[in-house]
């Protein structure tokens, strides 16, 4: 189904993406999007309501909706209870159709509305994983996605521990979430290289090379942590601005990348060769160090740093305005469809 884009372009024998993933790293599309998820062959993929939102405006995918909102409707209850199970059907949905066509897991967000709830993140994602598993989808190949708030990360360590639930941690800026998300058991953490950046050079104005960029400096800092004090939380780098960022971080166990990045990596055939890897990680990482049970200095440290503190909140901002969008329009599909 693929055949005719990938006609279109050609794709060097030795390319920088088969480099890539010669280094350990595995490659995760960072799209909803089914063609290029096709395309590119990635192990994992992800749904979030911004990319549903695009995707639902496309034909192909308006079945899915449908569905969605004929389950809310023989569910039943107000308007509002029907939107939240039929946007719940619908992130499952998706993810389903993301599983027919990669090899291994899809990520679905708990609404962000909910990121300082811990009790309510950890019901929202039982109910996720159940509509999952009456679909005939084990909670194996689900990541539920949560951002690394002091709650969402109390949550993700209830998911794992008490129901074998596997959590994506988000919105990661910091060395203190990253710390206690690996205290926590967390099956995986996608730390953002590209808005860390964004945000340095939008604070001190100056410009930034792939060793000098504080996004790539936080990710290696991370994974040499890990590596050194044998957590086996997945270090999966998201969020690139350039194809530089993401070869001074080969070797890192997964990066999640744009359709537009992949597609420049895999017309070049620039060198990859591995940065990171765990032996040079043990002299590297930084001692040990807890935030999981202390709740007032994961707080103050978090808060000690100006650009995590507000690149959290900004993103639960952005993630909150994406699903109330969606949250609009099946509530208003809902409605019309009462008339
Ligand atoms: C984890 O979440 C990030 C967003 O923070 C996403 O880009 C990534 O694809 C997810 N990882 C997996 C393995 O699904
Ligand atoms: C995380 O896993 C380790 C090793 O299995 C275990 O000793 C520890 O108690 C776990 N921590 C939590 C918070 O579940």
């Amino acid at each position: 189904m693929t055949e005719p884009m990938q006609k279109k372009v050609k794709v060097p024998e030795g390319n920088s993406l088969e480099q890539l993933k010669a280094t350990n790293t595995v490659v995760v599309a960072d799209t909803g999007d089914f063609e290029s998820i096709a395309r590119f062959t990635p192990q994992d993929a992800t749904t979030n309501p911004s990319l549903i939102l695009a995707a639902a405006k496309k034909d192909d995918y308006k079945q899915l909706i449908e569905n969605a909102i004929a389950y809310a409707k023989e569910k039943g209850g107000s308007i509002e209870q029907q939107t939240e199970a039929a946007i719940d059907k619908l992130l499952v949905e998706f993810g389903r159709a993301i599983l027919n066509v990669v090899p291994g897991r899809v990520s679905t967000e708990v609404d962000a509305r909910l990121s300082f709830d811990k009790d309510a993140t950890v019901k929202k994602a039982l109910e996720i994983i159940e509509l999952y598993e009456k679909e005939g989808i084990s909670r194996e190949r689900v990541l539920i996605k949560i951002a690394s708030t002091w709650e969402g990360i109390q949550a993700a360590k209830e998911l794992e521990s008490k129901h074998d639930i596997h959590v994506n941690l988000t919105l990661l800026f910091s060395f203190v979430q990253a710390v206690a998300a690996a205290e926590a058991n967390v099956t995986l953490i996608s730390p953002f290289v590209g808005r860390i950046l964004d945000w340095y050079k939008a604070s001190t104005g100056e410009t930034y090379t792939a060793e000098t960029d504080p996004g790539v400096i936080s990710v290696k800092r991370i994974y040499n942590y890990y590596k050194k004090h044998g957590y086996k939380t997945i270090v999966m780098g998201a969020s690139f601005r350039n194809t530089g960022e993401i070869r001074a971080l080969a070797g890192v166990d997964f990066l999640t990348i744009s359709p537009a990045l992949l597609d420049e990596l895999i017309t070049s055939v620039e060198p990859v060769p591995r940065i990171l890897d765990p032996e040079s990680a043990a002299a590297k990482g930084d001692e040990k160090v807890s935030y999981l049970n202390d709740e007032s200095n994961f707080r103050l440290h978090l808060n000690d740093d100006a650009m995590a503190t507000e690149k959290l909140s900004e993103g639960i901002r952005k993630f909150s305005a994406d699903i109330v969008t969606l949250y609009e329009l099946v509530g208003a599909k809902l409605r019309n469809s009462d008339a």
